[in-house]
């Protein structure tokens, strides 16, 4: 008996799937499919896929041509299923040739004739229109954006704004892009959808202007500075149907997805303490040194040392206590807030001209996770525990800058996905929001004696 084994998303079923299915059974006597998780395709860099694992599966079923179906769950186990299921013949489409030719120590490898014209890609964009972002403010985290836009399907970027024409210009000429503009109708016009990449202190009025134009919204992070603006945003968001982000990268990213997971299924007990810092060394002229009103150490990193702790010991704290080293300009150059909950404590650390080791520790009745510099990059954290024979190691990708993840839950969020469960909520948003409003009042206050 010949057994055969090929594997694929099978997302949007489609005719290329069927076809290349019948061909795969006619090659032998026994066809094992295996579809792949969700999760293993978010690890494989294949965003948006549309259909749940379920209605894949079932749709694979109901071909007929399946004698059996696996799950793909993670790298290298194509070859453990060859060996475990005694396969004669691997095969996929010829959109892979080359690419399993390793596989040939172990069984045959054919690859099957990709049928022409039709994708799960294609499909997906037909279902979908195509999304026309626009960037607004044309600064570094702008420029790091838009390559890591191309790397998701659905939404393409059509236009760029700055106020100053001459930057916005350079911009557009710098990524190829033919439409730039210095007004913001103009901009509207050309986009549904806004990237908002300017100082922190110009988003609000963006966003608010945005949201009228009802245009979704992803802003770079802190979002707004005071609590009552993010919730009166949220308000008009939610009333005029489109989505609003706050880009905080790491709330977005695999590995931290992961380990939150594995926080909330009790590997080290409760929580009683969460510890996370994000220091770095900064040219004193830079804005964020200079700018006496919005710079600073917590303005600029306290969004991310900010998120493991509401996201593991919740928005309920019951003392908030900030600790600052100021400049002689009265800015914070390094930043710690102690939080109190009922059962826990947490310190956010920040540090800009000031270096410390980026680390995230939480620890438990258990024992605690690692997350090693740079943690707000998640690529590997270890559960460490008393006896250390116990200790278990986590690996997860983060694929460049890591923009394209959350780029992938605001597109998921536009097309309606991922409403249910958001990786970063308006809560915590809203949280966030008040807490820098909270620091800044006070460094205003000491500032002022
Ligand atoms: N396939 C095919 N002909 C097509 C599309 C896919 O033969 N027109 C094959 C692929 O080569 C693979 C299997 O079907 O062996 C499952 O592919 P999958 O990646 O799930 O489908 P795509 O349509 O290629 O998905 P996407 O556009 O998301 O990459």
């Amino acid at each position: 008996m010949k057994r055969v084994i090929t594997y694929g998303s099978f997302d949007l079923f489609h005719e290329g799937h069927y076809r290349l299915l019948k061909r795969a059974k006619a090659l032998g006597d026994y066809l094992i499919v295996g579809v792949t998780t969700e999760h293993y395709d978010e690890w494989r860099g294949k965003m948006n896929v549309v259909d749940s694992l379920m209605d894949r599966i079932e749709n694979v079923r109901k071909t007929g041509f399946a004698d059996e179906i696996i799950i793909e769950d993670h790298e290298g186990q194509k070859v453990e299923d060859i060996i475990k299921y005694k396969i004669d013949i691997f095969t996929v489409g010829s959109d892979w040739t080359g690419a399993f030719d390793f596989m040939k120590d172990y069984c045959e490898v054919i690859y099957l004739e990709r049928t022409k014209d039709i994708s799960s890609t294609i499909l997906r964009s037909q279902k979908y229109k195509i999304i026309r972002l626009g960037i607004i403010g044309t600064g570094r985290i702008a420029a790091r954006m838009v390559p890591e836009v191309k790397y998701v399907s659905g939404i393409n970027i059509n236009a760029v704004y700055n106020p100053h024409m001459e930057s916005a210009k350079k911009f557009a000429k710098q990524f190829e892009m033919n439409k730039y503009t210095n007004d913001l109708e103009e901009l509207y016009e050309e986009v549904d959808a806004v990237y908002i990449a300017s100082p922190h202190q110009t988003h609000y009025e963006y966003i608010k202007n945005s949201i009228k134009h009802h245009k979704h919204v992803l802003c770079e992070k802190p979002m707004v500075l005071k609590e009552k603006q993010a919730e009166e945003l949220f308000q008009i968001a939610e009333e005029n149907r489109v989505v609003l982000m706050e880009a905080i990268k790491t709330a977005y990213c695999p590995g931290f997805h992961r380990l939150l997971s594995i926080v909330r299924s009790g590997a080290v007990g409760n929580v009683c303490d969460v510890e996370a810092c994000f220091t770095k060394l900064e040219n004193p002229f830079c804005r964020e040194l200079t700018d006496t009103v919005y710079g600073g150490s917590f303005t600029e990193f306290g969004s991310y040392t900010l998120l493991p702790i509401l996201k593991i010991l919740g928005k309920k704290y019951k003392d908030l206590e900030f600790k600052s080293q100021v400049a002689e300009n009265g800015l914070d150059i390094y930043t710690k807030a102690y939080f109190t909950y009922d059962n826990a404590l947490a310190t956010s650390k920040n540090g800009l001209g000031v270096k410390s080791e980026g680390q995230l520790i939480i620890s438990g009745t258990r024992g605690y996770i690692l997350v090693d510099a740079p943690w707000w990059k998640t690529t590997s954290f270890e559960v460490r525990r008393e006896d250390n024979s116990q200790n278990e190691k986590y690996f997860s990708k983060f694929l460049n800058d890591g923009l394209r993840y959350e780029i992938g839950d605001f597109v998921s969020s536009i097309n309606g996905f991922e409403e249910k469960f958001p990786k970063l909520t308006k809560d915590e948003s809203i949280a966030l929001a008040g807490i820098m409003e909270k620091f800044l009042l006070k460094r205003e206050q000491e500032k002022c004696g």
